[in-house]
């Protein structure tokens, strides 16, 4: 049986950091206090005009390449997640495909919004458990600021712009060791973009839209349970569980999550404060801060949650 395990990981955010303070004096109707008590945001980054999705994933994927001690010309398989792609197609994928200089591997994007990344590395495990493929490359990349409206503070002030990427290789030892992908279609308008091309025009409303109450309830309880359904899909207690690496979106979010899995914040990766929610992006660019500061260290459990429009969710449980 073909195992897989992530051989590194890369991380990219754009530019100079945005505070709080800097939305202010852009003129958003907000403050440092407001934003920080309700959400632990207190920076974000934000993708100059020029750089599109499949920039920031070259970066983060350059990263995650040498980290793996892998050149681009190993990888068979580049899966990005992403809900704002570079063009309608081709896939932004095939886009960073064509900028890393590989011509050979299978390429796609694929749109589960913030569970984005959990998604495409349980499609990417797939691929290599059934000896199709040797050696992925999973992306999570996104700008969201293209798609903020600035005219709505409840929203604007919560995203920012990044990307980040592992690489995925055939192991003989796991690796992942359980994962769990979930969605209810039925919640599809508690956060949506619903704006469309049509007919050469944009048709609806081209920017994010969110019941910020809903998605915050629907957030700690799915992530809860999926926790619990991972661990037990693992056969493993919930305390043997060293790192939670959860989506990004508000820190009072993953606090209520940890107190619902009688987790310490000690074991929660949070990266909220410094990047924003990059959607797709969060998880492995909190993933890659986490192994190059030291914390994540080879045979630790690691879970990998992500929430998102659709609603989507779902995890990841490996051992690192
Ligand atoms: N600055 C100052 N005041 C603001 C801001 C802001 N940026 N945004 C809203 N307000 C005001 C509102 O106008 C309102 O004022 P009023 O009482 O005078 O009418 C007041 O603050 C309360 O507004 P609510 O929208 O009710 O604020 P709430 O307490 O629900 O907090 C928040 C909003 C932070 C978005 C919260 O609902 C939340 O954390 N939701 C989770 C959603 C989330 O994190 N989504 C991320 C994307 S989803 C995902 O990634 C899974």
């Amino acid at each position: 049986m073909t195992f897989c395990r992530i051989t590194g990981t890369g991380g990219y955010l754009p530019g100079a950091p945005v505070s709080n303070h800097d939305l202010v004096a852009r003129g958003i109707d907000t403050s440092d206090e407001w934003v920080a008590e309700r959400t632990g945001i207190r920076f974000r980054h934000f993708a100059a005009d020029a750089e599109h999705s499949s920039d920031l994933a070259l970066h983060a994927s350059q990263k995650a390449l040498e980290a793996a001690g892998r050149s681009a010309a190993d990888v068979d398989l580049i899966i990005v997640a992403t809900s704002t792609p570079d063009q309608v197609f081709p896939s932004t994928a095939c886009m960073l495909q064509h900028k890393l200089g590989n011509r050979a591997a299978t390429a796609f994007d694929v749109q589960a919004v913030c569970s984005g990344f959990v998604y495409a590395l349980t499609v990417a495990e797939k691929f290599i458990r059934s000896g199709s493929h040797k050696c992925a490359l999973v992306v999570g990349a996104e700008v969201f600021s293209r798609i903020l409206d600035w005219n709505d503070r409840g929203t604007c002030v919560l995203f920012g712009d990044g990307a980040g990427a592992v690489v995925l290789e055939a192991s003989d030892e796991p690796g992942i060791l359980a994962s769990a992908l979930h969605a209810d279609g039925h919640y599809h308008d508690i956060l949506s973009v619903p704006g469309q091309v049509c007919n050469g025009a944009i048709s609806g409303k081209p920017l994010l839209q969110m019941d910020g109450q809903a998605v915050f309830k629907f957030a700690v309880r799915v992530l809860g349970d999926t926790a619990v359904e991972l661990m037990q899909a693992a056969g493993l207690p919930l305390d043997s569980l060293n790192w939670l690496v959860p989506h990004q979106a508000n820190i009072r979010i993953l606090q209520s999550t940890a107190k619902r899995l009688n987790l310490s914040m000690e074991h929660v990766v949070t990266t909220v404060a410094e990047h924003g929610n990059t959607s797709a992006a969060s998880v492995p660019l909190a993933l890659d801060v986490a192994v190059r500061d030291g914390r994540i260290k080879r045979g630790d459990h690691v879970m990998l949650e992500g929430v998102g429009g659709g609603f989507t969710w779902g995890g990841v449980l490996l051992r690192y």
